[in-house]
């Protein structure tokens, strides 16, 4: 059965073989209690500048989801940046070890590339870009930054639009539209189909 990596685990994640980073097993365990006696899920716990823990994370996985996330819309914000720096910097290692790298599955926004929600008022687009300007800003930079290690890496932009908390409606990716909101676990069911599917590629 094949594993899967998470990064920024104390959000949701799916029910498979997974390698959880986390930068606080107390605080994941106290939100997904039912973890602690699993064998299906191995906790990585510490800094997100840590290669060889992330690299640890990553190893032996079919993909890792970069779902680590800040929500304040705070000037100069580079979390999205900073992960996939270090994904990339971890992939680097076990390449140099001759291991197999996972496959990059990037939880971005539909709100970076407008065009995917044609059908919204454009003031309305506008004023989500401006409440969350920085946030956004960091993920275009950190597609940006992916894109341009693409020959080296397989890695899948994913642009869903509001997430919510709800439970699973159905999904379906679409290349040209997004339908809003989505609940986090169809964003997840979504991810884990991108994962599986053999012809990689960037989306
Ligand atoms: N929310 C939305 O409406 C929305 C829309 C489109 C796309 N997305 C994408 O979906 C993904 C998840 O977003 P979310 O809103 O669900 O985020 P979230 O629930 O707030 O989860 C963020 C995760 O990032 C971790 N994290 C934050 N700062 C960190 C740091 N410096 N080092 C290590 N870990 C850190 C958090 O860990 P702690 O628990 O330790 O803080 C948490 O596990 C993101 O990639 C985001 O871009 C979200």
């Amino acid at each position: 059965m094949p594993t899967y990596a998470v990064l920024g685990a104390t959000g949701n994640f799916p029910d498979r073989k997974v390698n959880a980073y986390c930068r606080s097993n107390l605080k994941l365990l106290r939100l997904i209690p039912s973890i602690a006696d699993s064998k299906q899920v191995k906790i990585f716990e510490g800094s997100l500048n840590d290669t060889k823990l992330v690299a640890n994370c990553l190893r032996v996985t079919r993909a890792v989801f970069l779902a680590v996330a800040s929500t304040p819309n705070v000037p100069g914000c580079t979390i999205a940046q900073n992960t996939a720096r270090q994904v990339i910097t971890a992939c680097e290692a076990l390449k140099q070890e001759n291991e197999r790298r996972p496959k990059l599955i990037v939880p971005s926004s539909a709100s970076v590339d407008h065009s995917l929600m044609s059908d919204q008022p454009a003031l309305l687009l506008r004023v989500l870009y401006c409440a969350f300007q920085y946030v956004y800003d960091d993920l275009k930079a950190a597609e940006h930054f992916l894109r341009s290690q693409e020959d080296l890496f397989s890695a899948t932009l994913v642009r869903p639009g509001a997430l919510c908390n709800d439970e699973q409606r159905g999904y379906e990716l679409d290349l040209q539209h997004v339908q809003f909101p989505l609940s986090f676990l169809d964003l997840a069911a979504g991810m884990l189909e991108v994962a599986d599917d053999s012809s990689g590629g960037m989306i």
